[in-house]
């Protein structure tokens, strides 16, 4: 994962490199450094976040127009000093920053040992950079030469930033599989893991892609591929606010995230939702209509929450389009080897868009003909780029680890593209069509209502904050919610916590429940409501403490709850979109009481870029 950033251009680059970092932290935080270039190198690094790093060096010599930084997630090599980037070559003469993993590090860092080279970090980094140290030394060549014949030994994922003491102004990077975004600014350049670094300066932006190699210098921006073809960088406008990643009054970004559900589902439904029309208008599923209407499977492809997002739009797509799907984590179904047939459609979801996993996934059923559909939030992203169409998730920036958003706005999609195709195919009826319709439309007003009395929640954070365990339980469309609750529990509050289908949990887990144990249940009105209500009765015979989710004008559960949460009556299909709303306020109180770190839980980072 980890985050890069580099400038090289008229102005001072440190406070362009720092900002940047601390806008890219999200995707790391085990360590942070920074090289600058300016008659030679100067390297700063640490363990820790971008404010400890800035705080340690006060008062060093900052001053450069070229440098580059780094925030590290850490894949090979405890965090620490030592094995923070940028990491310098046996001269002293380059300096790398790396997001990535280099799966042949190991046989050539047998190489290198055999010719003496000896190393200072544990990283796979520092085996890279010396490889290319040693070939432009071996080979006589320069800087460029020499990553261009590394690279093509290499195998792995990587982004890679270069400076050279030698070369001033200049800044090497290539990229293969982890994001690059160059800024193309009036004599400068801005080079980031995404756009995010320099919003403020320019909004021309260049989106590298694999196997590119790009030279950077304040006036010449040359791309070229791992042959030394030159290629003309394709330039995009960016549609993004500085305000957009900013905090904007909460005290984290989460709880600004979660608050914001309102817009961002109502920024997803404008302009393709027409309820009193009758009409979704999404040009990704219309231009590939044929092939989903005539498709003999959908097969979705997706991590953590995004899979959670899936699974609920498999019980959607089968209920009201009658095609089979199935739902599948990238990572497995990367390795195994699944039957892809001609006519499957891969639905791919991340909020990122670089997902590694989901990334690679979809690289392999494309090799194989399968055609691709994206529903992604980062527009511009790798995902977006490789799939043959798709619809944005609109939900702007997602900065919080924890995703919140960025689900809500996967659900909107997922429920108009099922919609949709329904309404194409023939397999809903009139009545039903408009009725969902109506009830999409309705949903931002109905979370903002819910977000209202976000203060219950609250108070229920506080009672169970001290708990080791909870279990979350739902039926049918609110099983994936019940999985969601129990993620960001365990994300951001650091409790154990395990989804379950309600009435699966007489099958084991129930072994768990004592009086110690809150188990949340997401019981609104649908037609399971009876069934779920026996399974809460199941739970309090056994002194277990019941937290329901409920529907407004629910006479029977409070009576049998220990705590309950009211949310507004909506169709069962629709539901989930506000029954997550309490999981993800629920989580958040808890972490903050807990004194979590809510926005960059440990061991975690938003966009996971390696496998
Ligand atoms: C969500 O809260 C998680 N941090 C994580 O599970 C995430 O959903 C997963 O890594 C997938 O990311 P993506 O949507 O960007 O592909
Ligand atoms: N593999 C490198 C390391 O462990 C880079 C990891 C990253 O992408 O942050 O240092």
């Amino acid at each position: 994962m980890c985050g890069i950033v580099g400038y090289t251009g008229p102005k001072e680059a440190y406070p362009i490199v720092i900002t940047g970092l601390k806008r890219l932290e999200y995707r790391g935080y085990d360590s942070t450094g920074v090289a600058l270039l300016n008659s030679g190198l100067k390297v700063y690094k640490k363990k820790g976040r971008v404010a400890e790093l800035e705080e340690s060096i006060l008062g060093k010599d900052l001053h450069a127009h070229t440098g580059i930084g780094h925030t590290r997630w850490a894949t090979h090599g405890e965090p620490s000093d030592r094995n923070a980037h940028p990491h310098t070559s046996a001269s002293g003469k380059l300096a790398m920053i790396h997001n990535g993993i280099i799966e042949n590090y190991a046989q050539l860092k047998k190489e290198l040992g055999n010719k003496g080279y000896v190393f200072t970090s544990d990283t796979d980094t520092e085996v890279l950079l010396n490889f290319i140290e040693d070939i432009k030394e071996n080979n006589q060549c320069d800087l460029e030469e020499a990553v261009r014949v590394a690279l093509k030994r290499v195998t792995g994922a990587y982004v890679i930033l270069l400076l050279d003491a030698d070369s001033p102004d200049t800044i090497i990077a290539a990229r293969k599989g982890s994001p690059l975004v160059i800024g193309v600014g009036k004599g400068e350049h801005f080079l980031g893991s995404d756009a995010s670094p320099m919003l403020e300066y320019t909004k021309e932006v260049v989106y590298v892609n694999d196997y590119e190699l790009a030279i950077v210098r304040p006036n010449e921006l040359i791309l070229k591929n791992l042959g030394n073809e030159k290629i003309t960088p394709f330039v995009t406008k960016l549609d993004m606010e500085l305000a957009e990643i900013e905090k904007g009054g909460y005290d984290h970004f989460m709880l600004k995230e979660i608050f914001e559900q309102p817009s961002t589902i109502h920024d997803c439904l404008r302009g393709r939702l027409d309820a009193t029309a009758g009409t979704i208008t999404m040009s990704g599923i219309q231009n590939n209509i044929e092939h989903f209407k005539n498709a003999q499977r959908i097969i979705m492809v997706a991590c953590g929450t995004s899979w959670h997002a899936a699974l609920l739009a498999e019980y959607i797509i089968e209920e009201l389009c009658r095609i089979p799907v199935e739902v599948e984590y990238a990572s497995e179904f990367r390795y195994r080897n699944p039957i892809v047939n001609k006519g499957d459609i891969i639905v791919a979801i991340s909020q990122s868009g670089e997902t590694a996993d989901t990334l690679v996934a979809i690289e392999r059923a494309k090799e194989n003909g399968a055609i691709i559909f994206g529903v992604v939030n980062v527009v511009g992203s790798s995902i977006a780029r490789i799939s043959d169409g798709g619809a944005y998730t609109h939900a702007g920036p997602e900065i919080g680890v924890a995703s919140t958003k960025a689900f809500t706005g996967q659900l909107a999609v997922l429920i108009m593209m099922a919609l949709k195709i329904a309404k194409e195919k023939g397999t809903i009826s009139d009545e039903r069509y408009k009725n969902l319709l109506l009830e999409l439309d309705a949903v931002p007003e109905k979370v903002n209502a819910i977000l209202k009395n976000a203060d219950a929640l609250k108070a229920i954070a506080l009672k169970y904050k001290g708990a080791s365990d909870a279990l979350y339980l739902g039926r049918g469309y609110n099983f994936p919610i019940a999985l969601e609750g129990a993620l960001k529990l365990k994300e951001i509050s650091y409790i154990h916590a395990e989804g379950y289908p309600a009435a699966e949990m007489k099958h084991g887990p129930i072994a768990l429940v004592d009086e110690n144990l809150p188990v949340v249940f997401i019981a609104t009105k649908d037609s399971y409501h009876e069934k779920i209500v026996s399974n809460i009765q199941e739970i309090k015979a056994r002194k277990g403490k019941v937290i329901a989710v409920i529907t407004e004008g629910d006479e029977i559960i409070p009576g049998m709850a220990d705590d309950v949460f009211y949310i507004p009556e909506a169709d069962e299909i629709i539901a989930p979109m506000l029954s997550t709303i309490p999981m993800q306020l629920l989580s958040y109180y808890v972490g903050i009481a807990k004194g979590v770190d809510v926005d960059k839980p440990r061991n975690l980072a938003k966009s996971v870029t390696v496998e």
